[in-house]
C-alpha cells in the first residue's frame, strides 16, 4: 500500500468545487446562469500584453531562471516605485513568481523550521486557504485568527496574546481582502510592523488585489516601513490587475535577506515562469492604461449590485475594494441563502467556504458583464417580491 501525506487528508480539496459543479450542471440546460462564484472575471487580456507574449515565442525554448529576467524585475520595481512610492532594488529586493498562489504556498518552505518552536502560521479567516496549505505542507501548523465585521475584517496582531505571536514564524495580511473586500491604511500597517518586529515574526502582505480599488488607492505594507524592509515582504500579482489569471505571473518583494533565501529555494521547486510569459508580464507592469479601464468596468458592475443590495435592505460589509461584495445572509444562514439563490439561477459563494468565520455572509464576485449583473439583479428582485428568498 503506497503511503499518503496526512496534510492532504487534513486540507481536503477545493472548498468551492461542489458549488462550481452544481453551477456547471445548471449551465448545461442552456438557460441563463448568473455566476458570481469564482474570482476569475472574463474580460479579455489587453492586446498589448497578448502581443508581447506572441512576439516573445521564439524557435528555441530554454529553461527560464527562478531569478527571472532582469527587465522583469526592473519593471516590477519601477511599478512599485510609481504606485507605492517605495524604492526597490530589482536585483536584491524582487523575485518573480508564477502568480501569487504558488509564491504563498512555497514561502513557508524558506522560513518554517518543522522541528523548531515557531511552527505556527497566522492568517485571518474567512480568508484565502493557501496560507494554511503552505503552512501544513511545510510541516507547520495553520493558526487562523477569526476576523469580524467589528474588527474591519482585519487580522490585527495588536489584539493577539504574546504567546500566540511567539509560537508563529509568519503572519499573513491580505488587503484588499478576499473574500470581504476590506481595506487597510498605512497607519494600521505601521502598527502591525511594530508588533511583528517586537516578536521577530515575518510579516507578509498578499497584495494581489492592490489595483482593484474604488475610492482611494490601496496602500502597500511596504509603505509603512519607511525604507527599512527587514522582516517584511509583499506578494503581488498580474492576475487581477491585468486579467492574466491564465498566464501565472507575479512577484515577491521586500527584505533582501529573505529574497536571497527565496532565490536559493525556488530553483528547487521549478516554478519559474516561461520567458514568453515574463515578456508579457513586462508589458503588463509597464502599462497602467488597461488597469484604469478594468477598474472602470468593475466599478460599473459593482454599482449595479450595490444599488440592488441597498434597495433590498441587505447589509454589505467590507467591500471597499477587490471585485468582491460581501453581504450578510438574509435569514442568517449563508448556505441556505446560496441554495435559494441557485434556484433563481444566481451563483454566490457561501461565506463558510472561506472558513467558519465567514458563516452568515456571502461573497459575490463581479464576474458577469454589466448586462449580466442587471439581469441577475432583476431575477433576484423578482424572487424577493415573490417571497421565494428568505428575508430577515
Ligand atoms: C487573496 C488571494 N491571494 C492570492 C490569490 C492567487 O492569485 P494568483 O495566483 O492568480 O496571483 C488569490 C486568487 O484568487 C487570492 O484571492
Amino acid at each position: 500500500m503506497v503511503t499518503s501525506n496526512p496534510a492532504l487528508d487534513q486540507l481536503g480539496g477545493n472548498r468551492l468545487a461542489g458549488l462550481q459543479e452544481l453551477a456547471n450542471r445548471l449551465r448545461s440546460d442552456g438557460a441563463p446562469l448568473y455566476d458570481f462564484a469564482i474570482g476569475d472575471p472574463d474580460e479579455p487580456t489587453p492586446d498589448v500584453i497578448r502581443r508581447a507574449l506572441i512576439d516573445a515565442v521564439g524557435p528555441v525554448s530554454r529553461y527560464p531562471t527562478a531569478a527571472g529576467q532582469p527587465a522583469l524585475r526592473a519593471a516590477v520595481a519601477a511599478w512599485f516605485g510609481r504606485r507605492h512610492g517605495v524604492d526597490l532594488d530589482p536585483d536584491t529586493e524582487v523575485v518573480p513568481s508564477s502568480g501569487s498562489k504558488e509564491a504563498i504556498f512555497h514561502l513557508p518552505l524558506a522560513v518554517l523550521d518543522p522541528h523548531g518552536p515557531r511552527r505556527h502560521v497566522l492568517w485571518g479567516e474567512p480568508g484565502y486557504p493557501t496560507y494554511a496549505s503552505g503552512a501544513v505542507f511545510a510541516g507547520g501548523v495553520s493558526d487562523p485568527v477569526t476576523l469580524t465585521p467589528e474588527g474591519g475584517w482585519r487580522l490585527s496582531l495588536t489584539d493577539l496574546p504574546a504567546a500566540r505571536l511567539q509560537r508563529a514564524c509568519i503572519a499573513w495580511l491580505n488587503h484588499p481582502h478576499n473574500p470581504t473586500g476590506a481595506t487597510a491604511d498605512v497607519g494600521w500597517y505601521r502598527e502591525q510592523v511594530a508588533v511583528a518586529r517586537a516578536h521577530d515574526l515575518l510579516l507578509v502582505s498578499d497584495e494581489c488585489y492592490q489595483e482593484i480599488w474604488f475610492d482611494e488607492p490601496a496602500p502597500s505594507l511596504l509603505e509603512a516601513c519607511d525604507g527599512d524592509l527587514r522582516g517584511v515582504l509583499a506578494v503581488v500579482s498580474l492576475s487581477k490587475r491585468s486579467g492574466m489569471t491564465g498566464y501565472r505571473s507575479g512577484a515577491i518583494v521586500g527584505d533582501p535577506e529573505l529574497i536571497a533565501r527565496l532565490k536559493v529555494l525556488r530553483p528547487h521547486v521549478g516554478t519559474a515562469s516561461p520567458d514568453f510569459v515574463q515578456s508579457a508580464a513586462i508589458a503588463a507592469w509597464n502599462d497602467q492604461t488597461h488597469v484604469e479601464e478594468r477598474r472602470g468596468i468593475f466599478r460599473a458592475k459593482r454599482e449595479v449590485l450595490l444599488d440592488h443590495l441597498a434597495e433590498a435592505g441587505i447589509e454589505v460589509s467590507g467591500s471597499a475594494a477587490t471585485f468582491y461584495l460581501w453581504f450578510r445572509a438574509p435569514g442568517g444562514d449563508d448556505a441556505a441563502y446560496a441554495q435559494a439563490l441557485l434556484r433563481e439561477r444566481i451563483v454566490a459563494s457561501p461565506g463558510r467556504a472561506f472558513g467558519p468565520g465567514g458563516a452568515g455572509w456571502l461573497r459575490l464576485a463581479l464576474v458577469p458583464s454589466v448586462e449580466g449583473c442587471r439581469a441577475a439583479v432583476a431575477a433576484w428582485r423578482a424572487a424577493i417580491e415573490a417571497g421565494r428568498l428568505p428575508s430577515d
